[in-house]
């Protein structure tokens, strides 16, 4: 994520909430908390929420620029406010500050939207208040707000293992254009790991897997084992991959625990021409890239502060 002072706020900070794809995901074994093991290589992308914090009179306020989305406790960026607070050992309610979203990651996605916006506000938040947390106590809160969270700490390319939360900083992958296609509804991410479980684990994909290579020649094959429990409920998914191979995307999958599915090209106006074709078909697209752990970090103001890298 990235860092700036708010043009006119005196003390404010401005954080870049980037969203990620997951290139593949294995789902490995269960908890005996139900969560599931995961390996999983996830991916930033250019694509961003902002979030603006600025310095107020009063308790922790929140407002979001996309209907909808509940600006009180259920949001993860309050969450994170008042894990930031009480980790620090304020007394009561956090407060002084007002948060603003201005959104345009969908939600429930497969995106990781609200673990973005999270794991900027802890970033932001800690450095707004002093609270000087630090990188350690920072995962650990983020690995309690959600198993997603902790990865938009690191951002790039990383691996994660456990629920997703065990975070291994990988090379950047090389550049690529991203398409997104989102289809016209949504998957809980608890529901696609329950249709995964209904199903009997993984199953075979309809979609031949592409590998993507760094340039060492190692590769990751793009797939996603939750891919065909909600494919099975939604034929959408499938159908989109299908679309995005034939207009030439490298590799198709779906995101997450859906309903996103994205298609990698090697060079933006591929994405591009590949985004008409489905936009013409009566998909909802966009075309953004990967980010690059840099970009997700490279700050602007705020200095001797810095995000965790
Ligand atoms: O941690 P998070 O709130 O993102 O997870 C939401 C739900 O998704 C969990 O309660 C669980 O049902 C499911 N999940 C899972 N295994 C994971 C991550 C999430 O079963 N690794």
């Amino acid at each position: 994520m990235k860092l700036s002072q708010p043009r006119g706020a005196a003390a404010g900070v401005a954080v870049r909430a980037h969203a990620k794809i997951n290139v593949s995901l294995h789902v490995t074994g269960t908890r005996p908390d139900g969560y599931h093991l995961l390996k999983t290589v996830f991916q930033s992308l250019a694509l961003h929420d902002r979030l603006a914090f600025e310095p107020c009179d009063g308790p922790f306020a929140l407002d979001c620029s996309a209907p909808g989305v509940p600006c009180d406790e259920r949001n993860l960026v309050w969450k994170a406010a008042k894990a930031v607070w009480q980790c620090a050992g304020r007394q009561g309610e956090p407060h002084g500050v007002r948060a603003h979203i201005a959104k345009r990651i969908p939600a429930q996605g497969g995106l990781g939207g609200g673990s973005a916006d999270a794991a900027a506000a802890l970033v932001a938040l800690d450095a707004l208040w002093g609270t000087g947390l630090g990188e350690e106590r920072l995962q650990v809160i983020a690995g309690q707000l959600g198993a997603d969270v902790p990865f938009f700490l690191c951002g790039g390319s990383a691996l994660g293992l456990g629920r997703g939360d065990e975070i291994y900083p990988l090379a950047d992958l090389p550049a690529r254009s991203v398409v997104l296609v989102f289809p016209p509804f949504g998957v809980s991410t608890p529901e696609a790991f329950r249709w995964f479980d209904e199903d009997g684990g993984p199953c075979p994909s309809s979609i031949p897997a592409a590998r993507v290579l760094w340039p060492d020649g190692t590769g990751v094959a793009v797939l996603n084992e939750l891919q065909a429990a909600v494919g099975r409920r939604h034929r959408e998914i499938d159908e989109v991959c299908r679309q995005l191979r034939e207009q030439g995307a490298e590799a198709a999958a779906m995101t997450g625990s859906g309903s996103t599915v994205f298609g990698l090209f090697r060079d933006d106006a591929a994405g591009a021409a590949a985004a008409a074709a489905l936009s013409a078909a009566g998909w909802h697209t966009l075309v953004t890239r990967f980010a690059t752990r840099r970009q997700v970090f490279a700050r602007r103001g705020l200095s001797g502060r810095g995000p965790l890298v």
